[in-house]
């Protein structure tokens, strides 16, 4: 049987903290029930969800990682504004955005992490990538309150990318359950 994972970035504090503050502030502006908000400690930044890994493949992931890695400098990023996707008017997911000048560095890796899985066999994302911390993801049938419930002040905490993580994900009847498979450091 294959794994489910994910490439990402993880959240030091104060950021994690501070989400989770945002993400109580918002969930003011919902009504109850309608929005299935992430546990502050899942909180995390994905470059690329790899979905189905069979148990062969992780090795490989490994050693992607780490080059990818070995080519990069530690960035720096801060937390940006609220944002939904698709739009703040009709969201499904609720996130906060990521600024800073580490942004370009951000989507060099995030382009030479999916040129390195496709090369493993993973299919083309088609979607862009939005660089985002998903606080929440909107039940179907919950009407999106006045577009006002994003104009949360969100504090501009550092994120500071210093390894990329191979995290699995496991999905259980109480949420999705991570643990990291491998680290690997940007060196400085
Ligand atoms: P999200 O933050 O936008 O929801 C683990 O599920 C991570 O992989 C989440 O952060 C999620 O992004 C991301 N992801 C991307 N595509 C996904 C998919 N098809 N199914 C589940 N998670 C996905």
């Amino acid at each position: 049987m294959g794994l489910r994972t994910f490439i990402a970035v993880e959240l030091p504090e104060p950021a994690r903290s501070d989400l989770a503050q945002v993400a109580g502030a918002l969930a003011a502006a919902w009504p109850d029930g309608a929005v299935r908000w992430t546990r502050p400690e899942g909180i995390h930044l994905t470059l690329r969800f790899l979905g189905e890994t069979e148990e062969g493949a992780v090795a490989r992931l490994r050693a992607l990682l780490d080059e990818v890695a070995q080519g990069a400098r530690p960035l720096e990023l801060v937390l940006g504004p609220v944002g939904g996707f698709p739009s703040v008017r009709r969201p499904r997911v609720i996130w906060v955005g990521l600024e800073g000048e580490g942004l370009t560095g951000l989507d060099r890796l995030q382009r030479q992490v999916e040129h390195g899985v496709r090369g493993l066999g993973w299919e083309r994302e088609g979607r862009a990538f939005h660089p985002h911390l998903t606080l929440g993801r909107v039940r179907q049938e919950a009407p999106a309150p006045a577009p006002e419930w994003a104009r949360a002040p969100v504090p501009r905490a550092a994120v500071p990318v210093r390894e990329l993580v191979l995290v699995r994900s496991l999905l259980t009847p109480s949420g999705a359950e991570y643990s990291s498979l491998h680290r690997a450091l940007l060196p400085t």
